[in-house]
């Protein structure tokens, strides 16, 4: 038989089991720690950054690198190939890049991509960026770029030069390279004279 009595304590225990099953997902934070049921592994035997230890003198677990370590993507074997500049300090004079039409066509696709904007595909420097701003993207054309070796070219796409930004993070130095390739041959093309059409097809040439 239900009474009124057992009806009051049914209540009672529904309205503590609700306040038990809410007071598990609090989201009030609290200094004590939480009882752990099944510790999982929420608790292991590790330092982490910024805590202070005992094993290390400086009481600290944050550690400097060993002087002269060099992190692994930063490791240059060949300081030159990477940079542009020969071990006596000069500029590379040619590019390491076997110069066949492999080169030519990546170069030609990463110029599109990341010098066109500016310097346009021709390299004149009348790209689209240049159209909607105040900024003048040298002429590649021109004689003193002409006459520049392949390594300083290749230092000006890492470095940037005077109001151009440097491209060593987005472009590897693989397809640096391959740029530098293609901006000679579109050099070359700018310059090509009468003399380089082959005999045969002069007369076709207006
Ligand atoms: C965001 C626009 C921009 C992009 C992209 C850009 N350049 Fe330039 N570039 C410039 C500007 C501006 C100058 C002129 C810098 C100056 O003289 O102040 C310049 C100058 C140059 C020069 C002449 C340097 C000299 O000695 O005067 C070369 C060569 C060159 N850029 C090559 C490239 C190549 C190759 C790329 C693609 C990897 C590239 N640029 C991408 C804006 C750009």
């Amino acid at each position: 038989m239900i009474t009124q009595y057992t009806r009051r304590t049914a209540k009672l225990l529904l309205v503590a089991g609700a306040a038990m099953a809410l007071g598990a997902c609090s989201n009030f934070p609290s200094r004590q720690p939480p009882i752990w049921v099944w510790p999982d592994m929420k608790k292991q035997d590790k330092y982490k950054a910024q805590m202070s230890a005992p094993f290390f003198a400086d009481g600290r677990t944050s550690r400097r690198p060993v002087e002269g370590t060099v992190a692994q993507e930063w490791y240059k074997a060949d300081e030159a190939y990477s940079t542009g500049v020969g071990a006596d300090g000069n500029y590379v004079a040619k590019n390491p890049l076997p110069l066949d039409k492999a080169t030519i066509e990546k170069g030609q696709v990463k110029f599109n991509i990341y010098c066109a904007p500016c310097h346009d595909r021709t390299g004149s420097g009348r790209g689209v960026v240049p159209a909607k701003v105040v900024w003048v993207p040298g002429n590649m054309h021109e004689e003193r770029i002409v006459n520049l070796v392949d390594g300083e070219l290749y230092h000006v796409i890492s470095m940037g030069r005077r109001s151009m930004p440097g491209y060593r993070f987005q472009i590897s130095e693989q397809d640096r390279w391959a740029i530098v390739a293609y901006v000679r041959a579109l050099q070359r093309s700018w310059r090509g004279t009468m003399a380089d059409v082959p005999a045969e097809m002069q007369s076709k040439v207006k």
